[in-house]
């Protein structure tokens, strides 16, 4: 198949081009560069820089006629979507539809989206959320999230193209930029190495659903099999919080640094888990890498790079 994967100079893109470059299908790969970047390319996949609100997608797609469009290219940095709502939506709203039109115009048989389940349930009502839990994000981002999940189906409606929505926990691994505001194993791993103080924000005890790269490339490739529509969390239906992570990742990369909090940061989520049962039953998928394994698979990614 030949399949369109925007975001794939990124953390998570990139793997799932790997994958799906290992096999056998044509990968081409849509990404402006501005948090991904060329290292992460996989070499046999064809390469567009370009930005996913930019006018000549439509010649792209005209041109090389993908059946399938896997979207991973986004806004992703809640802060910058709270400071700047009109920049994060014309990027993973606008330039999702941007993508979403010409998809419609070219024969595109299935969209798979890299939707967050770690932001568009909000504060959770019961944990492990599952997929119908109320949907009440409390950022930028998280709504438009849930914005392109509904425009998904509309297009699903009108036009027929399926879509598998992934709604991933927190995903950490090898790859993952830690230069941004998201991303605290990538951000704590950085800082051990470097010998710099991690801060920790607030008590620490705030916690997320933390899933191995590995494990969200492996949903992508059972979406990509799928003969259907659906939304799906991705996720461990465990939960650990900044503290833990970070004690677990100072013994593998600096056992003499020292635990430091800052203040708190306004309106961050206080407790994220999602349950995979979903997935587990339709899609066959179900996480395999447990937390231990993964962050000292990721913390020796980053001791490789240091
Ligand atoms: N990392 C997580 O924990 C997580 C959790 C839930 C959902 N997601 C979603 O998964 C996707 C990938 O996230 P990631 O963690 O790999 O982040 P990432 O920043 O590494 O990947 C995003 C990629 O998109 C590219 N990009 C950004 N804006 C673009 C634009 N306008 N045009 C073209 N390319 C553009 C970036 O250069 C980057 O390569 C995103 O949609 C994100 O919202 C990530």
């Amino acid at each position: 198949m030949k399949i369109l994967i925007t975001g794939g100079a990124g953390f998570i893109g990139s793997h799932v081009a790997d994958a799906y470059v290992n096999a056998g299908h044509q990968v081409v790969v849509f990404d402006d560069l501005s948090s991904g970047s060329r290292e992460n390319l996989n070499p046999k996949a064809k390469f567009y820089q370009v930005d996913i609100r930019s006018d000549q997608i439509e010649g792209i797609f005209q041109r090389e006629k993908f059946d399938v469009v896997n979207h991973h290219a986004a806004q992703m940095d809640v802060r910058r979507s709270v400071a700047d709502p009109k920049y994060d939506a014309s990027i993973n709203v606008m330039g999702t539809l941007n993508l979403l039109e010409s998809a419609r115009k070219n024969g595109v048989k299935q969209i798979i989206f890299a939707s967050s389940g770690g932001t568009v349930y909000g504060e959770q009502e019961t944990f492990p959320a599952t997929e119908s839990h109320p949907l009440k994000p409390l950022s930028p981002y998280g709504i438009t999230k849930v914005a392109v999940e509904k425009y998904l189906y509309y297009y699903r409606e009108v036009y027929g193209i399926p879509y598998v929505i992934l709604r991933y926990g927190n995903v950490y691994g090898p790859r993952q930029n830690p230069f941004g505001e998201a991303g605290v194993v990538a951000i704590f791993a950085h800082k051990l190495l470097k010998g710099e103080q991690a801060i920790i924000n607030g008590d620490g005890k705030q916690t997320r659903d933390y899933v191995y790269v590995g494990d969200v490339v492996q949903a992508n490739v059972l979406a990509l099999q799928y003969d259907g529509s659906g939304i799906y969390n991705v996720g461990t239906g465990v939960e650990n919080d900044v503290n833990t992570i970070f004690k677990k990742l100072r013994k593998h990369l600096n056992p003499e640094s020292k635990e430091e909090h800052g203040p708190p940061k306004a309106g961050e989520q206080q407790r994220s888990v999602i349950s995979f049962a979903k997935i587990k039953k339709e899609l066959g998928w179900s996480p395999v890498t447990k937390f231990d394994e993964g962050l000292s698979l990721a913390a020796e990614y980053f001791k490789q790079k240091h």
